[in-house]
């Protein structure tokens, strides 16, 4: 579905569908020169994640893995909790891995710095992070991020896998959710 589409429901467009491509084709080439030689395992934190996944992993010149994380901070509302679940664990085992972690945005970081020191417990070899979009306004926890797509304001966004109480993430762009669709 387009941006247009939804229009209503939308305040700003922030990222076009060509603008979430190019990124994506930036941020692989920056992977594969980093993991040349390597076969990384990418783990993607559902159902977010789902399209970055899906684009980066198939952008990317490199052997890779992937496995998939479900993980749940927020509820249904647009805040973050801080409290974090593993609703769905991976299959891989990380001993010895170059593990990526993408993931579609970080708010607060809470999921994502939680989730970096679960699975570097786990006797990863390396564990870095990729993240399309990033909240900087938001951030409670300083999260080391090696691969940022999208610095975008503290609003509530949605499409290409963020979702609204499950809506929206087929969008192709990413667009500001517009405050009477939540209020
Ligand atoms: P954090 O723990 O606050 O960094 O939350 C990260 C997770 O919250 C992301 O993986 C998203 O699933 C969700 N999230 C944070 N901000 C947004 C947003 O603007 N739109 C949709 N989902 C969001
Ligand atoms: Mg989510």
């Amino acid at each position: 579905m387009e941006l247009t589409d939804v229009a209503g429901d939308l305040s700003t467009v922030l990222i076009s569908e060509e603008q979430i491509q190019a990124k994506i084709a930036e941020l692989s080439r920056l992977i594969e020169a980093d993991y040349e030689g390597r076969r990384p395992l990418l783990v993607g934190v559902l159902k977010g994640a789902v399209m970055v996944m899906a684009d980066l992993a198939r952008e990317l010149k490199l052997h890779i893995d992937m496995d998939w994380m479900a993980v749940s901070s927020y509820g249904a509302g647009t805040q973050s909790s801080g409290v974090v679940r593993i609703l769905k664990d991976l299959d891989s085992d990380l001993t010895g891995r170059d593990v990526l972690i993408v993931e579609d945005i970080i708010d607060s970081g809470l999921t994502l710095s939680w989730l970096r020191a679960n699975l570097e417990t786990r006797g990863a070899a390396s564990v870095e992070i990729c993240a399309l979009l990033r909240k900087p306004d938001a951030a409670k926890v300083q999260v080391d991020v090696k691969y940022i797509g999208f610095e975008i304001p503290n609003e509530f966004v949605v499409g290409y896998g963020l979702d609204y109480a499950e809506k929206y993430r087929n969008l192709r762009g990413i667009g500001v959710l517009a405050p009477h669709v939540y209020s």
